[in-house]
């Protein structure tokens, strides 16, 4: 799970779906970082943390880390939470970069995203970066990850066994 500062949208993606994986039984080792360094050690942005206790998920341990071309070897599937950063995670990765790894994370959504009041190619193709912007901004963030996770598990769950 991949954002630009690893401190509001990433830490959120990796404690839902460190949560949802939990719950069904997955044997999935998820991670999450930053394509910037600014805020590498730090804890994730306190509306991140709270908007995920309001969940029962306990984010408060995590720690910023830099997304490093080496992730291309370690990890089967990374997920770029916006367009810049799918283009950032290219550019780290260089001649290691397997572009294959690597989806917009809301491409995994297979419904209409807005429900009802947006054509289903409206839908956005980035998790809106909250970093500016007040608390309601990670409640949000929160309602799109959580709806993505469970399409991710849904899709590749069928694999496990
Ligand atoms: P994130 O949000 O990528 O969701 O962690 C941001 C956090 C910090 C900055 C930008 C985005 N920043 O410019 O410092």
């Amino acid at each position: 799970m991949v954002c630009l500062g690893n401190i509001c949208r990433s830490p959120i993606a990796e404690g839902v779906m460190r949560h949802k994986v939990k719950q069904h039984g997955l044997d999935w080792d998820i991670e999450s970082a930053g394509t910037e360094s600014y805020h590498i050690g730090e804890a994730p942005h306190r509306f991140s943390q709270k908007i995920c206790k309001e969940h029962g998920i306990d984010i408060s341990g995590q720690r910023a880390k830099k997304f490093t071309a080496d992730s291309f070897a370690a990890y089967d599937k990374i997920y770029a939470m916006a367009t810049d950063v799918y283009e950032e995670i290219k550019q780290i990765g260089g001649a290691k970069a397997d572009m294959s790894k690597v989806s917009l994370f809301l491409n995994e959504l297979s419904f209409d995203f807005a429900q009802g009041d947006k054509k289903k190619d409206d839908r956005p193709l980035s998790v809106p970066d909250p970093y500016y912007g007040g608390e309601e901004g990670y409640v949000a963030v929160y309602e799109m990850i959580d709806k993505t996770c469970d399409a991710i598990i849904r899709k590749y769950r069928q694999f496990e066994n």
